[in-house]
């Protein structure tokens, strides 16, 4: 968000403040309540002007850093920092706990029997009137060795240093993605900060001070005291200034290892590490300017090894020489700390890229980010707040999306030996809300996503499609997922519920998939990895019986096969009918897009209004008016989705003959039964920005804004960390951080999908605009079709907007604006264009 430099002057700000700040804390003028300097003048930043408290507030007042490999929590202290650290495939569980661990599937000699189960609970569907039953427990399995995300410890940094501090002030700049510390203390100022840089896939901490010439003592140790339940790892010195830590994440268990090194600067400067009693070792840091720490961290997990060929060990390489290898270029010397620093600034910045958010929103400079959550209320809101958390999202995507693995219900950010729900990965909204910005902002974080699916689901789910479905094609995975490929359904214990046996998890996640490919027009990586799995899943419901949101999923395969490249024979040769292709593959056999067609014609589309005037959200008129149920599945298709949104009778036929304002009614009657968020059976931030981007896509600004700043009121802790339960304790989980942003954005431009590459793409400005923004700003929303759109508003009225189109862009789609229901142009998609439509 900002250039290099800009962090480079901001520490040179800094240094002139800590001089100041000796004088001021000599003359006993403290505790002025400002932002410090090189704290972002936009106001891009959270800040505090107290520590963290303890560990039982690591959800709330802690502040998170991370490169996606690695993640870490900054208690932010004075004399002792402490540093919750994680890596992101630690977990406990899986096959290196279990050996005989299968991912909660059926064993093939069941094959027959469970099918024959199937066939029969099935028939009890269709015979009970109510279209349920009452178990299912013969489809399920034990969830043994499901296990959990683990945190990786603590870095302990203590400085000899007592009495009295002052000055104190700690953030998170945004613009940079660096947290930092400082404080006055003795006669000295010091100054801390912890970044995990992308670029070099490491962490590292930097301390100094300025006043006398050199730090105190200065100690690193690692502990996991504050992680019960994790095994005792070996601690030791690698070389006399890295300590080796090396563990496991259960017993047995996943093996990681951390490598952290010291380095130190100051003509007198020496590091030591001293091997303690067993199975131990610290490092001390005496007279140095300045000591930063720097650490990798990886596991023996490899994704790679995930399918039938590795006996789906899901077990890779120690990870010690490459972690060797790594560490040495990431550990700056004195003369490299600040282009390491800048290296990470520059990756970060290129990320964040050219999308901007301007709310007319004025920073307030003076009040510390606690402070103005606590003040907060629900419809008075306030506009820094808002934008602020807009961008926290973004660089929470930024901070835990770009791994090996995606984002989880944590991003990357857990603690202890097991976490809530395992920190797993929920595909039945949470895992989706994760990435629901991604592409309108233009973040280049969703590879890890598809690979996880491709590496984790897809093996073991071709298996699960045959041991409980009895299909021979495809791979299907039901909504609870951990990193070692548990695809089957859940059976008792504490992360189960039925909810968890939803088998139409995997077509959801395609609509990712498929948005990916839209949004980015990347045929090379459509061709090599998002065809195949839309098609695996496809495959898979094709044999299926065809529920409801999968709709979605058909047109992306019919939509997406011209620029395919497939020529599977077997894929092709369904023959229900014959289909002409596209001239590059000329006279190919289109069958099984055919029978795509076929049965997405007769399938039910699943719009059904019931007796109370609500879109029904189970084929039979069972819901209760007062039913105000935390998730809103049948409201998908109004948000993120598009078959309620883009109801179009002509294609969606319904037996009513519904039509679009039918539609679009009934899910209102739907969404406002739902409640707002607030209910008997959870009361989570997700829920309630579900809620605001829906209200947003029904173009209602005032509920929009009502839930949204619901949200922000009752679900969002001290550091913006998203609550899934109101009040002290609650548990943290990452999705509403996404979900805010992504509901934010909904209000100001929606550019939902089509049916057909042929249809007319519409593309709303500010469709829901609050009262209380009247003027902003977008710069380079990127919309499907690869085109930039950026327009800004003043007096809540529309003053600018233009459409540009880097190349390659979706030429001759056809794209329809559209601002307070009225069409200001439609115009063609061409690589190049450049167009002011206002
Ligand atoms: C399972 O699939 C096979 C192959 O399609 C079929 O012959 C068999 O009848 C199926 N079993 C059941 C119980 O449906
Ligand atoms: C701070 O400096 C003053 C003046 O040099 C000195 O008297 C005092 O002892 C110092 N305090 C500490 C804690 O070092
Ligand atoms: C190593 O020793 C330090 C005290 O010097 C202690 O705080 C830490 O918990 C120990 N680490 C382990 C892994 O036992
Ligand atoms: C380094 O040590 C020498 C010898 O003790 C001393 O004269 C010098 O002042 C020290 N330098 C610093 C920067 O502390
Ligand atoms: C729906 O439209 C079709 C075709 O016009 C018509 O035959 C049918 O009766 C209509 N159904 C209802 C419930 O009105
Ligand atoms: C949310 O809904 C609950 C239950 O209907 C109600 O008591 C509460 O006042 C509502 N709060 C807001 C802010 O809408
Ligand atoms: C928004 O929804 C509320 C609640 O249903 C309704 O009272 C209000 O009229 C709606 N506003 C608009 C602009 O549609």
């Amino acid at each position: 968000m900002s250039e290099p430099l800009r962090l480079l002057d901001a520490v040179s700000m800094l240094s002139r403040r800590v001089n100041s700040a000796i004088v001021l804390a000599g003359s006993t003028i403290c505790a002025v309540v400002a932002v410090p300097p090189g704290f972002p003048a936009s106001g891009n930043g959270i800040w505090f002007t107290e520590p963290g408290r303890g560990f039982d507030f690591w959800a709330d007042d802690w502040l998170p850093v991370g490169n996606g490999y690695l993640a870490a929590m900054v208690n932010g202290q004075t004399a002792q920092e402490v540093t919750q650290l994680n890596i992101e495939s630690l977990w406990a569980g899986g096959p290196f706990q279990y050996p005989d661990y299968n991912g909660g599937n059926k064993m093939p000699s069941e094959q027959q029997t469970v099918a024959q189960e199937m066939q029969a609970i099935r028939q009890t569907i269709f015979d009970s009137p109510d279209g349920t039953i009452d178990s299912i427990v013969e489809l399920t399995n034990g969830i043994t060795g499901y296990g959990s995300h683990v945190g990786a410890g603590y870095l302990l940094a203590t400085l000899d240093l007592s009495g009295d501090f002052s000055d104190f002030v700690r953030w998170l700049d945004l613009d940079v993605a660096v947290q930092r510390t400082s404080w006055v203390q003795g006669n000295n100022s010091f100054f801390r900060e912890t970044f995990c840089s992308h670029a070099t896939r490491a962490c590292v901490q930097h301390t100094n001070t300025t006043g006398s010439s050199s730090l105190p003592v200065l100690t690193y140790v690692y502990s996991i005291d504050a992680e019960p339940g994790l095994p005792t790892p070996t601690v030791s010195c690698f070389d006399s200034s890295t300590l080796k830590i090396t563990g496991t994440a259960s017993s047995p268990g996943m093996a990681f290892e951390i490598l952290a090194r010291v380095s130190a600067s100051g003509t007198n400067a020496s590091v030591i590490c001293t091997p303690a009693d067993t199975n131990n070792a610290t490092i001390s840091v005496r007279g140095a300017s300045a000591s930063w720490i720097t650490w990798v961290g990886d596991t023996n997990y490899d994704a790679n090894a995930g399918d039938a060929t590795h006996a789906f060990s899901f077990k890779g390489a120690d990870p010690h020489d490459a972690l060797v290898a790594r560490i040495g270029p990431a550990t700056a010397t004195p003369e490299t700390y600040a282009s390491i620093l800048a290296a990470h600034i520059a990756d970060y910045s290129q990320l964040m890229g050219k999308f901007r958010l301007d709310l007319g929103q004025k920073p307030d400079l003076d009040t510390p980010t606690d402070q103005l959550r606590d003040a907060y209320q629900t419809d008075v809101g306030d506009t820094y707040l808002e934008w602020l958390l807009f961008n926290f999202g973004r660089y929470l995507l930024a901070s835990s999306a770009r791994g090996t693995l995606p984002a989880n219900l944590q991003g990357k950010w857990g603690k202890d030996a097991s976490n809530p729900w395992g920190a797993d990965y929920h595909a039945n909204i949470n895992l989706q809300m994760n990435y629901w910005f991604a592409e309108l902002t233009d973040m280049d974080v969703v590879k890890p996503l598809f690979d996880y699916i491709e590496k984790t689901w897809a093996p073991r789910g071709s298996l699960t499609a045959q041991y409980l479905y009895n299909i021979s094609e495809g791979w299907v995975t039901h909504d609870e997922m951990n990193i070692f490929g548990h695809t089957g359904m859940k059976q008792g214990g504490g992360t189960t519920s039925a909810a968890a046996d939803y088998p139409e998890a995997n077509a959801w996640m395609m609509v990712h998939v498929w948005d990916h490919f839209d949004f980015t027009q990347d045929t090379d990586w459509f061709k090599e990895q998002g065809w195949p799995l839309l098609k695996g899943v496809a495959q898979f419901h094709l044999q299926k019986l065809v529920p409801d949101v999968i709709w979605q999923l058909f047109n992306a395969i019919d939509k997406g096969f011209p620029a395919s490249g497939d020529m599977d024979i077997a894929f092709l040769n369904g023959m229900h009918s014959l289909f002409a292709c596209e001239s590059a593959r000329s006279s190919c056999v289109l069958a099984s897009l055919t029978e795509v067609r076929t049965k997405r014609a007769q399938m039910d589309k699943g719009i059904h209004i019931g007796s109370w005037g609500q879109l029904q959200e189970w084929k039979v008129d069972m819901d209760s008016p007062s039913d105000t149920h935390r998730h809103l599945s049948h409201l998908v298709g109004l948000y993120p989705g598009y078959a309620i949104t883009g109801y179009d009778p002509a294609v969606q036929q319904t037996r009513e003959n519904y039509t679009h304002e039918e539609v679009v009614a009934a899910a209102t009657t739907s969404l406002i039964h739902r409640g707002n968020g607030t209910g008997p059976d959870a009361d989570s931030g997700w829920e309630k920005v579900w809620r605001a981007a829906c209200w947003a896509q029904l173009a209602n600004a005032s509920v929009f804004y009502h839930e949204l700043s619901y949200a922000l009121e009752r679900n969002f802790a001290p550091n913006l960390f998203s609550l899934y339960s109101a009040g002290p304790g609650a548990i943290f989980q990452i999705d509403a951080n996404f979900g805010f942003a992504a509901a934010l954005l909904n209000s100001l431009i929606q550019a939902p999908d089509v049916a057909s590459t042929t249809d007319v793409y519409n593309v709303f400005i500010l469709p829901a605009l609050p009262a209380n923004w009247p003027s902003g700003s977008i710069q380079n929303a990127r919309i499907r079709g690869r085109l930039d759109v950026s327009f800004s508003w003043e007096k809540s009225a529309l003053t600018s907007l233009e459409v540009a189109a880097e190349s390659p862009v979706a030429v001759g789609r056809r794209i329809r604006f559209w601002h307070k229901g009225k069409i200001i142009r439609e115009l063609t998609a061409s690589p190049g264009m450049n167009v002011k439509l206002l």
